[in-house]
């Protein structure tokens, strides 16, 4: 896609009355923060889920683990919100009511001005104790680059001693109830489902837009490649979120033609 956006998907934009915005880890690529599954950049080409992102890899080697985490914590912390995170906020701001909901743990929606993500995923920013799940504090960044595949021991929780573990959800979990039932609701009444850089692999969180779509939202997708969620999608917005996002509300808010 170049120039504007289909007038399509600016009408829809347009009248909705409730808007979803569903995010995933193509939103975040353009701050320089790799995806999961994308061809070479992606996490999981590059690293072994299995032994990083399970509950029985943190119990078996908890400070490769640790480590990882607080690697891709301190990435994020240097990285910063793209066009894409801003023209979420737009969107927020132009239409309220929006409902973001994210399956991405950074935090560059919520320094773009979302106020309020629903994050189904949880939090590189929100550790807790693995045994009693009392929060724990995030530590202080040290100076410099971030090390990748250095070992780092958890912390212990000051309640009751045991390991402190990011707050993530890994594959094997359930996600966050309260987080799942808000995307749920807000799928079910909104009249738009916009959806932003997601691979619609991983479930429960791609069944939100197939969820609104099933219950009569109009679906666009913007996305540089195919997914399966193109076949719910009214409009396909085939490009990448930092550009595809501003052309889009500048389209119906900005006075562009379209
Ligand atoms: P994936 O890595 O599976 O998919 C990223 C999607 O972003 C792909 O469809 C890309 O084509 C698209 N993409 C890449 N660059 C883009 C750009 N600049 N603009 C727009 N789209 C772009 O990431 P997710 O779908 O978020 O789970 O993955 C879902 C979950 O799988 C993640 O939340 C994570 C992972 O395992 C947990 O951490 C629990």
């Amino acid at each position: 896609m170049t120039g504007q956006p289909p007038r399509r998907a600016a009408e829809l934009l347009g009248q909705a009355r409730r808007v979803v915005v569903f995010t995933g880890a193509g939103m975040s690529a353009e701050s320089g923060v790799p995806t999961f599954r994308d061809a070479l950049t992606g996490l999981w080409q590059r690293y072994d889920a299995q032994a990083l992102a399970t509950p029985e890899a943190f119990r078996a080697d908890p400070a490769l683990v640790w480590g990882w985490y607080e690697w891709r914590r301190h990435a994020v912390r240097l990285a910063h919100p793209n066009a894409g995170h801003r023209a979420v906020a737009a969107i927020q701001h132009r239409a309220p009511g929006t409902v973001l909901i994210t399956q991405n743990v950074d935090d560059l929606h919520e320094r773009a001005g979302s106020p309020d993500p629903v994050h189904l995923h949880g939090s590189l920013f929100a550790p807790r104790c693995a045994s009693c799940a009392r929060p724990a504090p995030v530590s202080d960044d040290a100076e410099g680059e971030p090390v990748d595949g250095r070992r780092v021991p958890p912390p212990r929780c000051a309640h009751c001693a045991a390991p402190v573990r990011p707050g993530v959800v890994w594959f094997g979990e359930a996600l966050p109830g309260a987080a799942l039932e808000a995307a749920v609701e807000a799928a079910s009444s909104c009249d738009l489902l916009l959806t932003v850089g997601t691979s619609g692999l991983v479930y429960p969180a791609a069944e939100i837009p197939q969820v609104a779509a099933r219950l009569g939202a109009a679906v666009v997708q913007v996305n540089p490649e195919e997914t399966p969620l193109d076949g719910i999608a009214e409009v396909n917005l085939r490009g990448p979120a930092a550009r595809v996002l501003p052309a889009l509300v500048d389209a119906v808010w900005g006075g562009a033609d379209g």
